[in-house]
């Protein structure tokens, strides 16, 4: 916050005063204040994310050769790294605010709509601006995320098809990614955050499970002995801290960028915070992601439903409490599962996600196919391909051979 007298001189103007107005003592602690950090996360996100557009070319050709010069450009690889980091940070302080929302009972009423818009910035920040960011890096994981979106949605039919570049004259999926990321989810995120925090400001927090007024939709206005532009103060310093330490980290270890991307299919696992689906997606294949997904925001959603009490009391939310530690544990054992067991293959449409040439698919390709049977054991119809990593600078293929010809169609 600015000095005291500074914000004095400027109260004409600007009506700073107003921000000093009444909230509980408790917001100022770390995890009330993880919805804060939050925000300026997303905020250092846009700022890093505006000067690393001056630097990256979306152009599916040179995508990927933008990203190796970035590399070799000590100042801009810093500023990847640090968009990098910062969204990894991000998404942890995101998962540990639904946490601290869930276990205090603060999606009780009256606060089930700011609950709802909650899963929908999860959703968002997820499935959309997480997911795009790893495409855009255009190196083998970006075009394996991009050949399983385009999969995805060809599940979906003809409205899902419209959505790739399936159809004739339809522009490259690395300029759509590209648009989504820097344009459509911001400005989809910035409309959520609007309405979520208009909410928060006009329900206040929540009482604690341990407040005598638990049971109460709002805290009574004679407990409110802190002050908003106190809670700001702390976020400030909790976010340098935090988000200081990944600068520092972002420092030593730089954002990760893999080998080129390869006509065939490789076997690759997916970014950590998508992990939990990686078992079912060996099971039924790449439509299990839009499956696992949709079933888990569902049920977030439904939990204002299902615990519809007004009694925020540990003793009183014995079921919820339960069901939710179940779904964590799930969700993180399926994580740690992910991890540990080997990559697989689940595409069975081209790994060329910008090229409307397909390549060669398994069905080309019989011999790779039962070798890769008899190599993994595998039971299912993908064809499955040793993950070979391939340095990123190691390399005389040009990263986009297979797409730089393909959008002459
Ligand atoms: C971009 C993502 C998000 C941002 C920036 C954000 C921001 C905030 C902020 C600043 C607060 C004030 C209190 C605090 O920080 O704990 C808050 C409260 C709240 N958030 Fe979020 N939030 C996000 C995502 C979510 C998610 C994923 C959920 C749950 C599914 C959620 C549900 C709630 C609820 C119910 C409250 C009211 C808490 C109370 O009154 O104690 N939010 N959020």
């Amino acid at each position: 916050m600015p000095p005291p007298s500074l914000i004095k001189q400027i109260e004409p103007w600007t009506r700073l005063s107003q921000l000093t107005y009444k909230i509980p003592e408790h917001g100022n602690r770390f995890f009330y204040s993880l919805g804060g950090m939050v925000v300026v996360g997303f905020l250092i996100m846009i700022a890093t994310g505006l000067l690393l557009a001056q630097v990256y070319n979306p152009a599916p050709e040179l995508a990927y050769q933008s990203l190796q010069t970035i590399q070799q450009m000590s100042g801009a690889n810093y500023l990847r790294a640090l968009h990098y980091w910062t969204a990894q940070g991000v998404i942890v302080a995101l998962l540990l605010h639904l946490t601290r929302v869930f276990i205090t009972g603060a999606y009780q009423h009256p606060r089930q709509v700011t609950w709802w818009i909650g899963v929908a910035l999860l959703a968002t920040m997820l499935m959309g601006s997480y997911f795009t960011g790893t495409v855009l890096k255009w190196d083998e994981e970006g075009l394996d995320a991009l050949a399983h979106y385009k999969e995805t949605l060809l599940h979906l039919g003809p409205i899902g098809a419209a959505l790739t570049d399936a159809l004739p004259g339809s522009p490259p999926m690395n300029f759509r990614i590209y648009v989504s990321h820097i344009a459509l989810f911001p400005l989809v995120l910035i409309f959520l955050l609007v309405i979520h925090i208009y909410l928060i400001h006009t329900f206040n927090l929540s009482p604690t499970p341990k407040d005598p007024w638990a049971n109460q939709p709002e805290i009574p206005e004679s407990e409110m002995k802190g002050r908003f532009d106190q809670h700001l103060a702390h976020i400030l310093v909790y976010s340098m801290l935090y988000y200081g330490w990944l600068a520092v980290l972002a420092f030593f270890v730089p954002a990760p960028l893999g080998g080129p991307p390869v006509p065939e299919h490789a076997a690759l696992k997916p970014p950590w915070p998508f992990l939990w689906m990686y078992d079912f997606e060996n099971l039924w294949g790449v439509v299990a992601v839009l499956f696992a997904s949709s079933i888990l925001f569902g049920l977030l959603a439904l939990v204002p439903l299902i615990d519809r009490k007004q009694d925020r009391r540990f003793s009183a939310r014995k079921p919820i409490l339960t069901l939710g530690a179940l779904l964590g544990a799930t969700l993180v054992g399926l994580t740690l599962h992910g991890y540990i067991i080997p990559a697989q293959s689940h595409l069975s449409h081209s790994h060329g996600a910008d090229s409307h040439k397909e390549a060669p698919s398994h069905h080309d390709q019989p011999d790779a196919h039962t070798d890769q049977h008899k190599k993994t054991g595998d039971s299912h119809d993908n064809p499955v391909k040793p993950n070979v990593k391939t340095p990123s600078n190691d390399t005389n293929q040009h990263p986009h051979e297979e797409g730089a010809d393909s959008h002459a169609h």
